[in-house]
């Protein structure tokens, strides 16, 4: 898929780059963008959303994948930028993102990164409870400014993806409850509020979803709860957000829909809902995250010892594993994989990709069919482009690796590859315990 291929060598071939040149000059693990494919994702959502009629934003979600050259490229692309972590908005205004189109989430900002966005004069706060609407508008007032603001509310909706990562339902940690009353008084106090000026709700169903129903529903929800504000309080809002969430193949039986079909049912749904109540149609936002980067990226690994237990099971083991991609650990997350420099040979053996953290449920793939894996060939674990760079950790003090983009036989180090000195460079050995010499 994307600009990905096999070459007359046999080798996996990203974005015109021959994956094994890309080893050797960059050295594995190693992730590889395909920047040509992020780029296409970009445009298919504003293409479906031009389509629609409708004034939209589109917002990476930058928590999928966030470094500097990824929010360029969403700049480039026209879209907007959802930051949750005075880093993810650092990374943002270091590439040059302009502020105005970045919008803050999170479930707990401290006054310190409320302060900073402030500072930085972002485009909107998305707010998720009582106390932090009362702390923006004072942090607001003290500098004089006046904030857009979108209140997160949970409309009640459970969409069919892991338990772990669906938020729209009733108990969650995140947003205003519709059912109990806490989303319309939020509405009320906000609109109240000197120092915000209030654009509207946002509604996040969960992620990795296929099927369109939760998403309409979700549409259908956020506009009936529009139009009881409207009715009782005398308020329209300019702006919806329907979060993101759009599914993604990572293996075979994953089946999503385009991402036009997605932006149809929703951008249909909301013409539906409030055109047929004369409500002045808001702007729509969406959120995607892993729809924009997880098929575009892959990671690449060289294959290292092996451990065969006759009738149960052979393990491979990579130099990498939970560390640069933790979802199989955390989520049961199955992926696929090719030996890369024999990438046109038959998959003809089953065996278990292991990483090499001391911890034994550290298996990158379980039974996986790959063309006789041997020592030293390179292994490329496919749509490791969202939550993975951007969930690694340095367990056992692994390095987290490199990052190129390719694009065009081109390739760009974006990150580079954590030191050894990296590794201790926050760690300070008081005087009392150093070595005497
Ligand atoms: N908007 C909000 C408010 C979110 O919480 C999220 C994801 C997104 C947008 C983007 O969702 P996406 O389009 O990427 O599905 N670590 C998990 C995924 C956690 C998603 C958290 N929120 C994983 O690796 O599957």
């Amino acid at each position: 898929h994307g600009t990905s291929a096999i070459n007359g060598q046999g080798h996996l071939t990203i974005g015109g780059c021959d994956v094994t040149e890309l080893a050797k000059q960059y050295g594995t693990p190693l992730y590889i963008v395909d920047e040509a494919l992020v780029r296409q994702r970009a445009r298919e959502y504003v293409e479906a959303f031009k389509a629609s009629g409708l004034k939209f934003q589109v917002a990476y979600a930058s928590k999928a994948f966030s470094v500097m050259a990824m929010c360029a490229i969403a700049e480039q692309e026209g879209l907007s930028l959802d930051v949750v972590s005075d880093g993810e908005l650092y990374t943002a205004l270091k590439a040059g993102f302009p502020a105005q189109r970045i919008h803050f989430h999170g479930n707990n900002k401290t006054p310190d990164e409320i302060l900073m966005a402030l500072d930085a004069q972002i485009g909107c706060f998305v707010v998720d409870n009582f106390d932090e609407l009362a702390l923006l508008n004072a942090l607001a007032g003290d500098k004089g400014l006046k904030v857009n603001v979108l209140l997160r509310i949970t409309p009640g909706v459970e969409a069919h993806t892991h338990e772990y990562i669906s938020t729209g339902q009733q108990d969650s940690k995140f947003g205003f409850d519709v059912e109990n009353g806490a989303a319309f008084r939020a509405v009320r106090e906000a609109n109240e509020l000197p120092n915000m000026e209030l654009l509207g709700v946002h509604s996040h169903i969960g992620s990795q979803i296929f099927e369109v129903d939760g998403f309409e529903v979700a549409a259908s929800k956020v506009a009936q709860f529009s139009l009881r504000v409207r009715d009782e309080l005398n308020i329209t809002f300019p702006v919806i957000n329907l979060g993101g969430g759009f599914g993604i193949r990572y293996v075979e039986g994953d089946t999503p829909l385009p991402v036009a079909t997605y932006v149809k049912a929703i951008t249909d749904a909301i013409k539906d809902n409030f055109g047929a109540a004369s409500y002045p149609i808001p702007e729509i936002w969406v959120e995607p995250g892993r729809s924009i980067v997880g098929d575009a990226g892959t990671t690449l690994y060289t294959i290292g010892t092996s451990k065969d237990i006759p009738g149960v099971r052979k393990y491979i083991s990579v130099d990498g594993g939970m560390t640069d991609n933790p979802r199989p650990a955390l989520y049961e997350s199955k992926y696929e994989a090719v030996v890369a420099n024999r990438a046109a040979a038959a998959a003809e053996e089953t065996v278990t990709v292991a990483g090499k953290c001391c911890e034994s449920g550290d298996k990158l793939i379980v039974d996986c069919v790959l063309a006789k894996p041997q020592t030293g060939d390179l292994l490329a674990v496919l749509c490791t482009g969202a939550y993975n760079y951007s969930m690694a950790s340095n367990y056992n003090r692994i390095r987290r690796p490199s990052v190129v983009f390719v694009k065009d036989g081109l390739s760009d180090l974006v990150v580079k590859r954590e030191s050894l000195d990296d590794v201790v460079g926050n760690d300070i050995l008081p005087a009392r315990m150093k070595k005497a010499s």
